[in-house]
């Protein structure tokens, strides 16, 4: 697939499958600004891309807050023009560290953080990007779900579970009200990804989910960029919208 011309936009690009995501978009020719709220994560992500694209800038913000989205989107068309395709890639899943933590456990600030990280980063993003993407009659939102959006997983938290659940939502919603402006809009649900997200859960939780999955390994950040790119795509998802898609090696099946 051919990414010229084409100005994409990373979030939670510093490492893991964002860092995957913009590796992809690079390859294929695309701009890419990504962003990170760890500084120093991203600037050493930076200058290792750099040894091999040109077109590649980090800018640090928190997805979890509009000013910082706001200043971030400002200064990424500055730098590479008008985006043309939003990747909401950043999420966190808290202290659950492999084991579900239970309702009566959790800590309002860390449920509020959550859910401004994972779903109001989301629509913050969204709400900067379509303004250009309606104009230019083109664009291109994928977004990051999970299959603990989709179905009950015990080594889950709610904060995770009912954020991941609402990206779907919002996904569908969007690609509705967009796609008569030829935008469209999709979300990703991994299963376990071989990430250092999914590293702190511990390799007993890790194996456990390799058992129930019929492809019996972890998944990788490149399998997760290959699809991304797909949902990006002008021509080939051309006719699809509001759509999740797992890449979850079959541990749900619906
Ligand atoms: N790894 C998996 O198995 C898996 C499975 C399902 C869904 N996901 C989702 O995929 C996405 C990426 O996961 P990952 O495994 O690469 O995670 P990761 O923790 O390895 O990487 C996430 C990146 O996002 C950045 N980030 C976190 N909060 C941010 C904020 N407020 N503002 C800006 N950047 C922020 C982090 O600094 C980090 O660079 C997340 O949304 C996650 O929920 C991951």
């Amino acid at each position: 697939m051919n990414f010229n011309e084409r100005n994409v936009l990373v979030t939670g690009g510093g490492r893991g499958i964002g860092l995957g995501i913009v590796r992809g978009f690079l390859e294929s020719g695309a701009s890419v600004v990504f962003v990170d709220y760890d500084e120093q994560l991203g600037r050493e992500a930076e200058r290792r891309l750099r040894q091999e694209h040109a077109r590649v800038h980090f800018v640090a913000a928190d997805v979890g807050r509009f000013d910082s989205c706001q200043a971030a989107y400002e200064r990424a068309t500055a730098l590479i023009g008008s985006i043309d395709t939003l990747v909401n890639n950043a999420g966190i899943s808290p202290k659950t560290n492999g084991r579900g933590v239970s309702v009566d456990d959790m800590d309002i600030d860390e449920w509020r953080r959550v859910v401004d990280v994972n779903l109001n980063g989301i629509f913050y993003f969204a709400k900067l990007a379509v303004p250009a993407m309606k104009r230019q009659r083109f664009g291109r939102i994928v977004s990051m779900s999970s299959v603990a959006g989709k179905a009950y997983l015990d080594v889950c938290a709610v904060h995770y579970a009912a954020t991941k659940a609402a990206v779907i939502g919002l996904t569908r919603q969007l690609a509705g009200e967009l796609g008569p402006f030829g935008i469209n809009v999709n979300a990703i649900a991994p299963g376990r990804i071989d990430t250092e997200m999914v590293a702190v859960a511990g390799a007993a939780t890790n194996a456990a989910y390799v058992a129930q999955t019929p492809l019996q390994r972890l998944g990788t950040t490149r399998e997760v960029a290959s699809l991304c790119l797909y949902l990006a795509s002008k021509e080939e998802a051309g006719f699809v919208t509001g759509q999740v898609v797992d890449v979850a090696g079959g541990w749900l099946m619906t």
